[in-house]
């Protein structure tokens, strides 16, 4: 093994099998055995013998699974990517119940306690929708614990590494745990010297074993290309963090966590209860186009970051998510009759400008599609989400987007779960 992650799978003693993750070898065992870098491991139809380089024989014990076969089967749905966006409430309930004590109080361990108290400066280090929970969870960081957080795409950070300040902790966000580049990243930093914290939602591995502390996001396998529950799941994730922090050195915190995101839970299965007014969105704003546009502002702009990705990656239309404000200093240009573009409003502090923004584009001739949250809408928006509290409301307003791109890429005969060019995890870089 070499980088690259590599399992091996015991079987009952008929067989043995290599994979590069466990769930490719769920169907047939449960029981694992670990290589790390550097090894090489003999496989025969009975045993399984791993070496160093040097051909010394290494004692490793196999471990059992934690996930089950029948968490990784589509049951009645027609995709992963549609089971897996209906699966978001429950896994904002998994996330409560399993950082919360008995009292109700944020729990974390130790170790990530001491990890971050230790720290000056967070850079969150991920990509793709990772790297778009991460752009929220800066926000959520810097507005409730007070730490500044930088948010970096791990191709680029490897390579043109920014000045770092004196004590910074490094926050891989990653589902697979295995994405190569940022891995890159952890090996470097590492190298350096400096602290790290992966949040995955794999636990054992690759990005989990190799940094100091480990937080798991408890979203279940997630099987679909297009990454929909972890980045619920990470936005979650990184808001508890957070909300530890704020405690820990005295901040004084704007509403109540646990009790919000249970809240959140309950809005996430209204909204999922209503799917079909989505397929009807999808159908009337992205079916025949060749481009679209998500505007929003703060940290709507995030979300339409993760919007504008999920139309990219299965339905391949060109997609671009904006701020709203910026628009006007170039991509204004790309508006033609009817282009559509899809604003997200949630935040009453931008309300007005990125209703403005919409006013612009609708001028030039775009067919507007406002999604906005109670407290903002205005009587003719296209849909009116449930209010949740503003800094939260990235978990709420992505459903609608998620789901406009599930439909837009089935009514355009697209394979939803396997969209082209691309894989789930990406173990090279
Ligand atoms: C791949 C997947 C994306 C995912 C990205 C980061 O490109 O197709 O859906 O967001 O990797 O993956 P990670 O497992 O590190 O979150």
């Amino acid at each position: 093994k070499n980088k690259s992650p590599l399992l091996v799978g015991l079987g009952d003693g008929t067989f043995n099998v290599v994979a590069s993750d466990a769930m490719a070898m769920l169907q047939v065992t449960d029981q694992y055995l670990e290589l790390h870098d550097g090894e090489i491991v003999i496989l025969t139809r009975e045993s399984a013998t791993v070496k160093t380089l040097d051909g010394e024989v290494l004692e490793r014990a196999p471990y059992t699974a934690e996930i089950d076969a029948s968490d990784i089967e589509k049951g009645t749905y027609a995709h992963y990517m549609l089971k897996e966006m209906d699966e978001q409430p429950a896994v904002i309930r998994n996330i409560i119940q399993h950082y919360q004590n008995e009292n109700g109080d944020i729990e974390l361990t130790e170790g990530v306690r001491e990890l971050v108290s230790e720290a000056d400066r967070v850079y969150i280090v991920a990509c793709g929708t990772s790297y778009n929970a991460g752009l929220v969870g800066k926000d959520i960081l810097e507005r409730i614990a007070g730490i500044p957080t930088e948010v970096h795409v791990s191709s680029e950070f490897g390579y043109n590494m920014p000045l770092l300040s004196e004590r910074p902790l490094f926050v891989f966000l990653s589902q697979s745990g295995e994405t190569a580049d940022s891995r890159a990243v952890l090996v470097e930093v590492k190298k350096r010297g400096y602290k790290a914290l992966t949040m995955t939602n794999v636990p054992g591995s690759t990005l989990s074993r190799e940094a100091n502390e480990t937080m798991l996001l408890y979203a279940g396998p997630e099987i679909a290309v297009a990454s929909t529950k972890a980045y619920t799941a990470q936005i979650a994730v990184l808001a508890i963090l957070a909300y530890d922090i704020a405690r820990a050195t005295g901040k004084e915190l704007p509403f109540n966590l646990m009790p919000e995101l249970a809240r959140v839970a309950t809005i996430m299965d209204s909204i999922m209860a209503q799917k079909e007014l989505f397929e009807d969105l999808a159908e009337r704003y992205l079916k025949t186009t060749p481009n679209t546009f998500f505007i929003g502002r703060g940290l709507d702009a995030s979300v339409c970051l993760e919007g504008a990705l999920k139309v990219k990656e299965i339905s391949y239309i060109q997609a671009e998510g904006y701020p709203g404000g910026e628009l006007k200093h170039g991509s204004i240009a790309l508006i033609e009759d009817g282009t559509p573009v899809i604003a997200l409003i949630s935040q009453p502090k931008t309300n007005l400008n990125i209703r403005g923004n919409v006013k612009e584009v609708v001028a030039r001739g775009a067919n507007a599609c406002i999604i906005s949250m109670q407290g903002v809408e205005h009587e003719n928006d296209d849909f009116i989400l449930p209010h949740v509290e503003p800094l939260l409301a990235p978990l709420i307003n992505v459903l609608p987007v998620q789901l406009m791109a599930y439909y837009a890429a089935l009514a355009r005969g697209c394979d939803v779960d396997k969209p082209r060019n691309l894989a789930k995890s990406v173990t090279v870089e």
